[in-house]
């Protein structure tokens, strides 16, 4: 059998590039298969196709090269992030004051969605961030400090009003990852590494001052000890994220089995719970152990053939 008028429209549309008549052609070729066989695959990517298309979000290059934006609809996988009652109740929140301040705006009232996560590192702060844009359904703009000072010393204050300028022009949830790597108490010792560092907290100060009602910002920092108070003023919510109880843990631990699609036994569980202080440790002793169990299996099976 040949090609059919809209496999050929497909074809052409994929060769020229062009996403979104690609997407019309395919989802034709979905409705003219009336076999039994395709039925559960067409239904499928029926209803997929059919979605409104999700805009590509690509940063311009006076951006690009500090801060990154990434789809969360396509990198974050949702199944394997527990959400803590804490959190939980945190996001609700966050999620409330973008609505409120969706309305203060029509009443051209300022209001600054603006929340700072705090605790150790491994707890999750950067993940929440990418959960928060994932239920946003938001690109998730995102700046880490600690890299942008080492690469830029100089210019790094311009490039975070730069950073700025682009997050308020464009829906998105914006995060400053590791803010302690720029915005210590202002140090008055005069040496050039200083100055620009007081230049950089000054500026972040001034933009969150201007940060208009429809952006949700996030910040995050393992050393709140060390933020400079006036920036710390400008925060509406300030959270911390804490290292999770046994029962969390393990709440964890079994949502990321599941997914995987590994079981654990019950004495292997309390183990890993018992011998991990915080969220990201769980994950990574989870992940040894499902390596050292390849391991062992690619193991057998050698000892099987040399038999
Ligand atoms: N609530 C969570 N649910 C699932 N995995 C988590 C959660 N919190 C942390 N993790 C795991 O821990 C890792 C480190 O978390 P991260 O967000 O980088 O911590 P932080 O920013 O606080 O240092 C993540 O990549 C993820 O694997
Ligand atoms: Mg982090």
């Amino acid at each position: 059998m040949g090609l059919t008028d809209c496999q050929k429209n497909l074809i052409r549309a994929i060769a020229e590039n062009n996403i979104s008549s690609a997407r019309k052609w395919a989802l034709a070729c979905c409705n003219e298969d009336e076999t039994y066989k395709n039925s559960i695959f067409v239904s499928q990517y029926k209803s997929i196709l059919s979605q409104p298309e999700k805009k590509l979000f690509e940063l311009p290059q006076n951006v690009s090269g500090f801060m990154c934006a990434e789809n969360v609809s396509e990198t974050f996988n949702v199944r394997r992030y527990y959400l803590s009652e804490r959190e939980r109740e945190l996001s609700e929140k966050i999620t409330r004051m973008a609505t409120v301040a969706a309305k203060l705006k029509e009443m051209k009232i300022e209001y600054r969605n603006s929340t700072l996560l705090f605790g150790e590192s491994g707890t999750g702060k950067t993940t929440f961030g990418r959960y928060m844009a994932y239920k946003f359904d938001l690109p998730f703009c995102y700046i880490k400090f600690s890299t942008l000072v080492d690469s830029l010393i100089g210019g790094t204050s311009k490039n975070i009003a730069k950073a700025f300028s682009f997050a308020k022009s464009n829906p998105c949830v914006f995060m400053m990852d590791e803010l302690d790597a720029v915005c210590t108490n202002r140090s008055d010792s005069g040496s050039s590494a200083a100055e620009e560092m007081n230049r950089v907290t000054i500026t972040i100060m001034q933009e969150l001052d201007q940060l208009p009602n429809d952006v949700v910002l996030l910040a995050a920092t393992n050393r709140i000890d060390t933020i400079d108070d006036a920036v710390l003023r400008r925060f509406s919510i300030k959270h911390e994220v804490k290292p999770f109880d046994e029962c969390e843990k393990e709440r964890l631990l079994k949502k990321f089995l599941v997914d995987v699609g590994v079981t654990f036994s019950k004495s292997e569980i309390e183990k890993i719970i018992s011998e991990s202080g915080n969220q990201s440790a769980i994950i990574n002793r989870a992940v040894e152990k499902i390596a050292e169990d390849i391991l062992c299996g690619i193991d057998d099976e050698e000892r099987e053939e040399n038999a």
